[in-house]
């Protein structure tokens, strides 16, 4: 079976083709991060406008491979996520299940951000080598406690059975990616600030003193205090950025991974599994690898930040599950999750 997925939440044109809920036929993603980047993040306006010009050619790029007979239904997030940006998707995919005959599936964002652990990429879409493929899907076995760390989410989720999603904390202020976002500012790095915080912290040590908020009664997260201590440092006096990127990604990772691990046991669970642009990160990984007492997948880094592969594994998943949609689906831009 073989499903087509439309993600247009945020700053990611994205199409893909992904058959069985898992193989990846193709996967275009259009970044428009050059496009916000002049304005410190992203524009929603702009945002809208540039998924309107892009959408249509990316879809046609993920088809190139593809009859369109061979498609038994088109997935598409319709949140969380910014309501014109969404609405271009969501638009999209009704005018083309209408055009033909095909079952309309309407995607959570951040249920999709999970699923990227089913997929396996085909050997020609598959550019890492390695390390990578070690990381790859080993098979999920429930019940499996995934931590979702974006741009606008931290969540911590138990998942019991496809589909069944039980939301066990969540970020009181800031999101980890927003975290990360922030404190690149605050050094002067570029947007988005994960990848930039990543590359700085290569050539500093994480010898800076920076706080962990532990909230130890329950499983939530904090990260806006982090990010205030770290102003307060930079403004005091000499630090370099390379440290100051070093710590401040080693204070996220060590509660991300301690606050995750304690839960994990805590639930006696059988795997963890990490997704969300955040955990492209190698600090974060490498920590979850060490220490975790279960199994940690982790999606290699181009489908742990958005795309439409993990939408059309998910599509697939509700399609199985008979969650299909109607033609009066719209956006939920502040949908959660469980
Ligand atoms: O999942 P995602 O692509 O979009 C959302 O759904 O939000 O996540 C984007 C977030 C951004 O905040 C970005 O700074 C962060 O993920 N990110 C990273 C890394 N790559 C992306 N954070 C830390 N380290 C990275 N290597
Ligand atoms: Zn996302």
């Amino acid at each position: 079976m073989k499903i087509l997925g439309i993600e247009t939440s945020c700053d990611e044109t994205a199409a893909a083709v992904v058959e069985d809920g898992s193989r990846i036929i193709s996967n275009v993603v259009a970044s428009q991060i050059d496009i916000h980047a002049r304005y410190g993040g992203v524009v929603p306006e702009v945002a809208s406008r540039q998924h309107l010009l892009t959408v249509i050619p990316v879809i046609n790029q993920a088809m190139t491979e593809v009859a369109w007979q061979d498609i038994n239904g088109i997935a598409v997030t319709f949140g969380p996520g910014l309501a014109g940006s969404l609405l271009v998707g969501v638009n999209v995919a009704k005018a083309i299940t209408l055009a033909k005959k095909l079952p309309i599936i309407g995607v959570n964002h951040l249920e999709a951000h999970i699923y990227a652990n089913w997929l396996k990429p085909s050997s020609q879409s598959y550019p890492f080598k390695g390390e990578e493929t070690e990381r790859m899907n080993c098979g999920v076995k429930f019940p499996c406690l995934c931590l979702i760390v974006s741009g606008g989410h931290s969540d911590l989720v138990l998942m019991k059975e496809h589909g069944q999603f039980e939301k066990l904390g969540r970020t009181r202020d800031d999101a980890a990616g927003e975290a990360f976002d922030k404190a690149a500012r605050i050094l002067g790095l570029g947007y988005p600030g994960g990848p930039a915080i990543e590359q700085a912290a290569c050539s500093g040590t994480p010898c800076l003193p920076l706080p962990r908020a532990w909230l130890k009664e329950s499983h939530d997260f904090s990260f806006s205090g982090l990010k205030t201590a770290l102003w307060h440092l930079v403004h005091k006096g000499e630090v370099s950025v390379a440290d100051a990127a070093a710590s401040f990604q080693m204070a996220v990772s060590d509660v991300l991974v301690a606050k995750t691990i304690e839960a994990a046991k805590q639930l006696k669970v059988e795997q963890i599994l990490l997704s969300g642009g955040v955990a492209a990160n190698r600090t974060l990984t490498q920590l979850f690898l060490v220490n975790s007492p279960v199994p940690v997948i982790i999606p290699p880094p181009y489908l742990c930040t958005d795309n439409a592969a993990m939408v059309a594994a998910c599509g697939y998943y509700n399609l199985q599950t008979c969650k299909i949609s109607s033609y009066e689906l719209d956006v939920v831009p502040s949908l959660g999750i469980g």
